[in-house]
């Protein structure tokens, strides 16, 4: 943080005492206020409910410029990680902040590799659920429970429990979303196979069972390795900050990691998807494209409570780069599967369409966001709708590891514990039953 040489006071109109308040540059993007010693000088709070204004961190992982529509994991684009590295390679730089060379990557590849596995007792966790459970409601479970299994790295402020914690993580996602996929369907679990890639892995644990081998399709297994890179880190969104809010009570990596999925599952956030997916289909059933306009006709009538899922961003005020990179993954990914007329495909684009020409959306610069294609081409490779979060999920997971370790890893760490402004009932005294 570089102190600016502009000072900010702060006056009031009461004749109160005023205060500087010092200015911080980052790198790039908006100056920040620092406010620490507002309330012990002022005796006043901040007050900023859905953190408009409010940076929680500062951070050298993610940047966002949300006028630019630009998505940078470490200063790399997110438009050329997505077309010259792998998910694992894009794991290895939010974690520990450069690409790795040749010798790292094998190295990193293999350690994740090596971690697959899970304690064979995790089967026994899913047998609690019903069959129809929610797959985010079984990978909430799955992953807090993985802290019982790792007594030796639950301790958060130790770097190399930070460490393999991560490693063990990223590696057994995979294995924890097929295994709430099989459990869903009846099928037997398929073991991770340690030649295949990360992605491929993953495919074949869903896809395949044990009466005959599984070819992976290198199409699909690109596709989807590049939905886990565009999905691996977003700066302090909502599951983000909630692992971090999580994490600074010193609590154990697997159980903040679980505060994350949990929060993620939410439909203004990671659940989008699905929900953006559910209302496509809602669409086509209802006559499709040429509902199109009475539907958002509804979307624009607020009473209705209707929005158009997969639309807008708290912070992206223009096309997120990321829907753009996934609507061309679904093109290559319908081409390959002979889907290229997927009408659900088709009136996405058409509702994209008309959304990007109609004054409500503009006026509220309201874009396609990461959601809006990742639906259409996780079903068209066999994805259940309701698997679509916990993919997200997967992906997420490093994102959430690197913020976490981050901010541990920050000397100036404090458990986070935010203030209100309180307009509930003034002090008063408890009446006898018989008179209240
Ligand atoms: C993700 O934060 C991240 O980085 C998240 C994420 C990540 O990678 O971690 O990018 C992943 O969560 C993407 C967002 C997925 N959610 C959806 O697609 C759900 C639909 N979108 C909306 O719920 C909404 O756009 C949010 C939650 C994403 C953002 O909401 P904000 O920033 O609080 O904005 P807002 O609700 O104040 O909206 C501003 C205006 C409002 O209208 P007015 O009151 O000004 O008249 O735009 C309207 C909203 O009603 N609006 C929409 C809309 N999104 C906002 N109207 C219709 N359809 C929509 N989708």
């Amino acid at each position: 943080m570089i102190p600016s040489d502009v000072k900010a006071t702060l006056s009031f109109s009461d004749g109160s005492a005023s205060m500087d308040l010092p200015i911080y540059k980052g790198t790039i993007g908006p100056d920040v206020l620092d406010i620490r010693k507002l309330y012990a000088q002022t005796g006043k709070f901040t007050y900023d409910p859905g953190f408009l204004s409010t940076a929680s961190c500062n951070s050298t992982i993610t940047y966002i410029d949300g006028d630019k529509g630009e998505l940078l994991y470490r200063g790399y684009p997110i438009e050329q990680l997505a077309v010259s590295c792998d998910y694992l390679d894009t794991c290895y730089l939010l974690l520990y902040g450069d690409l790795p060379n040749e010798a790292q990557r094998k190295d990193f590849h293999a350690r994740v590799t090596n971690h697959t596995m899970v304690n064979e007792q995790m089967q026994f966790f899913l047998r609690g659920f019903r069959r129809d459970a929610h797959p985010m409601a079984v990978l909430t479970g799955l992953v807090g429970g993985l802290s019982a299994f790792y007594h030796d790295s639950t301790d958060i402020n130790n770097p190399q429990h930070r460490e393999i914690a991560a490693i063990r993580l990223i590696a057994k996602m995979p294995t924890l979303v097929a295994m709430a996929y099989k459990y869903s369907v009846g099928q037997p679990y398929m073991y991770p196979k340690n030649d295949l890639s990360y992605a491929g892995n993953f495919m074949r644990m869903m896809f395949a069972t044990p009466c005959e081998d599984y070819k992976v399709n290198p199409v699909i297994e690109r596709a989807l390795d590049r939905i886990f890179i565009l999905h691996a880190d977003h700066e302090q969104n909502a599951s983000t900050s909630t692992v971090r809010l999580c994490g600074s009570s010193g609590t154990n990596p697997f159980a903040a990691i679980a505060a994350g999925v949990a929060c993620l599952w939410g439909p203004a956030h990671g659940g989008a998807n699905e929900a953006c997916l559910n209302m496509l289909e809602e669409i086509q059933a209802n006559g499709g494209v040429a509902k199109v306009g009475e539907f958002m006709e509804k979307v624009k009538d607020k009473n209705s409570g209707v929005k158009l899922m997969g639309f807008g961003h708290r912070v992206y005020k223009n096309y997120d780069p990321r829907a753009k990179l996934m609507r061309e993954t679904c093109h290559e990914v319908l081409n390959e599967l002979g889907l290229q007329n997927d009408p659900l495909f088709k009136l996405a684009m058409e509702l994209e369409k008309i959304a990007l020409e109609d004054d409500y959306f503009v006026a509220r610069k309201l874009y396609p966001n990461v959601d809006f294609y990742s639906g259409i081409v996780q079903r068209a490779i066999g994805i259940p709708v309701q698997l679509f979060t916990a993919i997200f999920a997967l992906a997420r997971t490093v994102g959430w590891i690197a913020q976490l370790n981050e901010m541990i890893a920050d000397p100036e760490y404090k458990i986070g514990r935010p203030r209100q402004l309180f307009v509930g009932a003034e002090r008063r005294d408890v009446k006898p039953l018989d008179q209240r």
